[in-house]
């Protein structure tokens, strides 16, 4: 009998289950949410830093009852952090330990390459869970392009193969986040085997919303007033824009500051919060006094 699935009925109740644990998302993040569960697809999600890209992952999985297992991507990671590697140190052990014993090498060699001896990674683990799992991909734009060669076995049919073992089938397919900052292109076989969703900045009243029901101690009037601040600095060309999570930290910091008013001095003193880079800092200073 088909298990039923864990993911979510119609973006309508994307939406209302992400709320609940804390995500706020938006219509398209919603829909993609749910197709992405309903076709068993792949979800490639794209856009700037902090937007939510990863906490998108973490929400589903927080909210269908999903174990998570992530994958962080970086430069230099290879087949064996990625997928599998065999336990070299036990596998040798073994052989010595057959060495005073009768045994012939092939059955040994029969005997070190069986489960028992192999170490699974993320992308394996994800595979052969039997219960619900979303795996997390991150960052997959800081890899080299030969990792998306791995990846392209898993993304388009669940599987992974093993020379030594043979191909192992997911028994249950996992639901796929692929996250990217666009630092480059990924090759189109990936992406032709993802949906596509590109998150950006959420409009201010999202962010509010975001803002208040993380820090919910801010006054509302001083959150609206930030989030309008950290809009208009996101207008100006700056090194980096201040994000979501920036906003968050900068209503924490606020609070914790017990800061009621955020008038050009609160902004000043807290700024390092947002930017974090001396000449934005500079630019923001003087473009904001120009303004209010
Ligand atoms: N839609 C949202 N609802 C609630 N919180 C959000 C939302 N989007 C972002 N956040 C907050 O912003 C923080 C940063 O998000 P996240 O770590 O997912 O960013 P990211 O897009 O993965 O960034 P990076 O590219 O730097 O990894 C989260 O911890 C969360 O608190
Ligand atoms: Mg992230």
């Amino acid at each position: 009998m088909p298990q039923p699935s864990p993911w979510f009925t119609s973006p309508a109740d994307a939406v209302d289950r992400l709320a609940a644990s804390g995500y706020l998302a938006d219509e398209a993040t919603a829909t993609t949410a749910y197709l992405a569960g309903a076709l068993e697809k792949p979800l490639l999600v794209e856009g700037p830093a902090g937007v939510g890209k990863t906490e998108l992952a973490k929400a589903v999985a927080r909210v269908t009852g999903a174990e998570l297992v992530r994958l962080q991507c970086y430069e230099g990671l290879d087949e064996a952090r990625a997928l599998y590697e065999w336990n070299y140190k036990k596998q040798l052990l073994r052989i010595q330990a057959s060495q005073g014993s009768d045994q012939s090498w092939s059955a040994t060699h029969d005997d070190i390459f069986t489960d028992e001896f192999l170490l699974t990674r993320p992308l394996l683990t994800a595979i052969r869970r039997d219960e619900p799992t979303v795996l997390l991909v991150d960052e997959v734009d800081k890899t080299d392009v030969e990792v998306e060669g791995l990846l392209l076995e898993v993304l388009s049919d669940f599987q992974v193969t093993i020379p030594e073992l043979g191909t192992v089938a997911a028994l249950r397919r996992p639901f796929v986040v692929l996250t990217s900052n666009a630092s480059r292109e990924l090759s189109e076989a990936v992406k032709r085997r993802c949906l596509y969703l590109h998150l950006d900045y959420p409009d201010a009243a999202r962010e509010l919303q975001i803002v208040s029901s993380q820090v919910p101690d801010l006054e509302d009037r001083i959150a609206g007033r930030l989030v309008e601040t950290v809009g208009r600095l996101r207008d100006l060309d700056l090194k980096k824009a201040p994000s979501i999570a920036e906003s968050v930290d900068w209503a924490r910091t606020l609070v914790a500051l017990e800061i009621g008013e955020l008038d050009e001095k609160a902004v000043a003193d807290t700024l390092g919060v947002v930017l974090k880079h001396v000449s934005d800092q500079e630019k923001a200073i003087k473009e904001l006094r120009l303004r209010s």
